[in-house]
C-alpha cells in the first residue's frame, strides 16, 4: 500500500512538513500566494488528507473532487471556511488549532481597543506629517479604558482571555454567549446580559465570536445605533460578524468612538475602502495570531491533528460534525 497523499494548500511555518512527512506523501502548493481554486481541486483527487489555511473554501464541491479524502486539518482555530456538514456526511474529519492561538490573538484585540481608544495611529500619523510642534493640552483627546464597562460578544476561550485582561484594566466586564457559563462568570467575575444591555451599556465592546449564520451581521445599523457615542468597537473573530456599511456609517457620522478590525468584510480591505482611510477606524490585515511561537505552534498542532487522523487514532483538536457551543 503506498503512503497515503497529504496535500497541503501554503507552506506551513515551524516543523509542520517534518511532522506530516511522517505520515505520508507530502504535496504543498509552492507558491507564495493562495492556490487557485481549479489547482487544488485537480490536486485533491488521490489526497487523502487536506491541509488547509482559511483561505481555502471546503465545500461539498471540493468533497466531490476528493473521493479518498479522510481528514482536513485547518491551520486556524475558526472553520467558517468548511462545510462540516458535508465533511461528516462523508465521513471526513475536520481539525482545528484551538488553544495555542487564544492569549496571542486576545493581546491583538487588546492592541486595537488601546489603540483606537488613545488614538495612537493618529498620533504616530501626526509626528510623521511635521504636525507636533508644542505640548497642546487638548490635543487628540481619546477615550478612558482603565475603570470602564467592557462588553466580550462571545465568551469562547478568546473572549476570556480578552476578559481576563479586562478586569486586571479594573473594568466592569459583561459578555453575552448562547448559553451562560457559571464557571467562568465566577472565575472571571464577568456578567451575562443580553445584546442590547452589552451594547447600550459598554464603553468598549470586543468581537471574538465565531462565525456561523447566527452571528453573521450581529453588528448591524440598530445594533451600532445602540452603542455610546463615546464606544469602541473592536473585532478580532471574522469580518462578516459585522455590516460594513453600516459601520462606515457609524464611524462617519460619530454614532461611535472608534473601531479596531484585525478582521474586515471584504478581506482583504482594497487601500481606498471608506474603512481605512476613516481616521478612527484601525485596520490591521488579519495579524490576530500572527506571532512566530503562535503561527508555528498552530502549524504544527495542525499537522499532528493530520497524523492522527490517517492512523485513525483521536486527534489533538478535532471539531464534532456540527457546532456544539
Ligand atoms: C484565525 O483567524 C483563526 O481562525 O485561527
Ligand atoms: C473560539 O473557539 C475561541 O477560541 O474563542
Amino acid at each position: 500500500m503506498s503512503a497515503p497523499l497529504i496535500v497541503v494548500t501554503r507552506r506551513p511555518p515551524g516543523r509542520a512538513l517534518d511532522i506530516l512527512a511522517e505520515a505520508g506523501e507530502v504535496w504543498v502548493w509552492p507558491e507564495d500566494r493562495a492556490i487557485p481554486r481549479d489547482v487544488l481541486i485537480d490536486r485533491v483527487h488521490d489526497a487523502e488528507a487536506l491541509y488547509t489555511m482559511l483561505t481555502e473554501r471546503v465545500d461539498a464541491e471540493l468533497l466531490d473532487a476528493a473521493p479518498r479524502l479522510r481528514v482536513v486539518s485547518n491551520m486556524a482555530v475558526g472553520v467558517d471556511n468548511i462545510d462540516r456538514e458535508a465533511c461528516a456526511r462523508r465521513g471526513i474529519r475536520v481539525g482545528h488549532t484551538p488553544d495555542v492561538l487564544t492569549e496571542t490573538t486576545a493581546d491583538m484585540a487588546w492592541a486595537l481597543l488601546l489603540a483606537v481608544s488613545r488614538r495612537v495611529v493618529e498620533g504616530v500619523d501626526h509626528v510623521r506629517a511635521g504636525r507636533w510642534r508644542r505640548w497642546e493640552p487638548e490635543l487628540l483627546w481619546g477615550v478612558d479604558v482603565s475603570s470602564t464597562t467592557l462588553g466580550v460578544v462571545g465568551l469562547g476561550r478568546i473572549g476570556a482571555a480578552v476578559a481576563r485582561r479586562g478586569r486586571a484594566f479594573g473594568m466592569d466586564v459583561r459578555y453575552t454567549s448562547r448559553r451562560p457559563k457559571p464557571a467562568l462568570e465566577e472565575a472571571l467575575g464577568v456578567s451575562r446580559v443580553d445584546l442590547d444591555t452589552l451594547l447600550g451599556t459598554s464603553d468598549h465592546v470586543v468581537l471574538t465570536a465565531a462565525l456561523t449564520p447566527e452571528t453573521r451581521y450581529l453588528i448591524d445599523r440598530a445594533a451600532l445605533e445602540r452603542m455610546r457615542p463615546t464606544a469602541t468597537l473592536v473585532n478580532v473573530g471574522r469580518g462578516p460578524l459585522i455590516d460594513t456599511d453600516a459601520l462606515v456609517t457609524a464611524l462617519s457620522e460619530g454614532w461611535i468612538f472608534g473601531a479596531g478590525l484585525d478582521v474586515t468584510d471584504p478581506e482583504p480591505l482594497p487601500a481606498d475602502h471608506p474603512l481605512v482611510e476613516l481616521p478612527n477606524c484601525v485596520v490591521v490585515p488579519h495579524l490576530g495570531s500572527s506571532t512566530r511561537r503562535t503561527r508555528e505552534a498552530m502549524a504544527e498542532l495542525a499537522a499532528r491533528n493530520v497524523v492522527a487522523a490517517l492512523a485513525g487514532e483521536p486527534m489533538p483538536a478535532e471539531l464534532a460534525a456540527t457546532r456544539e457551543s
